[in-house]
């Protein structure tokens, strides 16, 4: 058990790198410690990608298997060829649209970094993050910084400080409080040495975007079909799962309102997950969460991490969830809710 210490920082402050308490952060990963920190997508949990040792401490304090890779984030042109040997021109396309932003490509491994943040693989994932703060800490350190999200593995991921120090208090050495994260979901994973380029991970930048920019991009099958195994490591795992069981519910409201009174009739406590426009379309469920607007696709994916924490504090039994369009930053939102519901549908 360590002292977990919280900088609270504004992240719209001006020479954020100067900032005593990015410097002691910065300090910290230099020493060999993990700190979390936001990001424009989630909280990360950063460690130096160059150490082993690190690495192994946020695989420690998550509880995540080690044969899941962590992302290494960066700051600099010069920080991603000391990463990875080769850009192609499609990547390097993807590179100039989106980075620094909420996208992570897939490239050939220099060896540069630790072989316990690739987990062995040849490969390695690589992300330049938007979020001020984060840049700052990676320049003020100098370092490539590897950092998954920063939650109990199995756990929403965290858009909030809080949520990091609900998982994780005592067992990191600090936190950078730079307030809520903007996007809320994770970042998109996009595998670089296929042709046409995979996405192993729906994230905040959605498959259209990527296809304005490099013509067709497919999704990785082990992505929705359960007879083949994800490219990304951690897709196979169980993830965001609150602890009451929940359902989607494609139909949508008068349908749930259905299941929510056969549930009531056998006297157990139930959520209903739904959007700010049917907000009151459930009086006889116990808890009725919104997760952003349905005419707002970016804001039901801002909501949704802290609405499924939300709902282990208020003890419900069963959660009933509406569903959205795959379209845009929907496939990130669908893809985090069916994993929420370990694929669980009632038509
Ligand atoms: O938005 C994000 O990406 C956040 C913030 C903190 O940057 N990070 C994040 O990291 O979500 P994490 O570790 O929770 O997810 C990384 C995903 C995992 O599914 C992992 O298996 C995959 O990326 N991954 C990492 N390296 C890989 C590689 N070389 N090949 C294939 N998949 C890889
Ligand atoms: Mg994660």
């Amino acid at each position: 058990m360590v002292e977990t210490k919280v900088w609270k920082v504004d992240p719209e402050a001006a020479d954020l790198i100067d900032d005593p308490q990015i410097k002691e952060a910065a300090a910290c990963l230099e020493r060999g410690e993990i700190v979390a920190f936001p990001t424009e997508t989630v909280y990360g949990l950063g460690g130096n990608a160059k150490v082993r040792d690190a690495a192994h401490k946020i695989y420690a304090a998550k509880g995540r298997p080690s044969d899941n890779p962590l992302i290494v984030h960066v700051a600099t042109e010069e920080q991603i060829r000391e990463i990875c040997t080769e850009i192609n021109p499609m990547a390097r396309k993807l590179i100039d649209a989106f980075w620094p932003g909420p996208m992570t490509l897939v490239l050939p491994s220099r060896g540069a970094v630790s072989d316990t943040v690739t987990a062995g693989l040849s490969t390695v994932a690589i992300r330049m993050p938007s979020h001020p703060v984060a840049r700052a800490l990676i320049l003020a350190s100098g370092l490539p910084i590897a950092a998954p999200s920063a939650n109990s593995s199995g756990h929403p991921s965290p858009t909030t400080a809080e949520h990091v120090l609900h998982d994780l208090n005592g067992k990191i050495a600090g936190i950078i409080d730079g307030g809520e994260t903007g996007v809320g979901v994770e970042s998109t994973v996009v595998d670089c040495t296929t042709t046409p380029m995979t996405i192993l991970r729906p994230g905040g930048i959605s498959r259209e975007q990527l296809s304005e920019v490099i013509g067709p991009v497919t999704f990785d099958p082990g992505l929705t079909r359960p007879d083949q195994t994800p490219k990304a490591p951690g897709m196979k795992y169980k993830h965001y799962a609150p602890e009451a069981t929940m359902y989607l519910v494609p139909k949508g409201k008068d349908r749930i309102r259905e299941l929510v009174a056969n549930q009531k009739n056998e006297h157990r406590r139930v959520g209903v997950l739904t959007t700010l426009e049917n907000k009151d379309g459930f009086p006889d469920a116990d808890v009725v969460l919104t997760c952003g607007r349905r005419s707002d696709p970016a804001t039901v994916a801002h909501d949704l991490f802290a609405v499924l924490r939300r709902f282990d504090a208020e003890d419900v039994d069963v959660i009933y969830s509406e569903t959205f369009s795959e379209a845009g930053i929907g496939k990130a939102v669908m893809n985090r809710l069916s994993k929420a519901a370990a694929g669980r549908v009632l038509e």
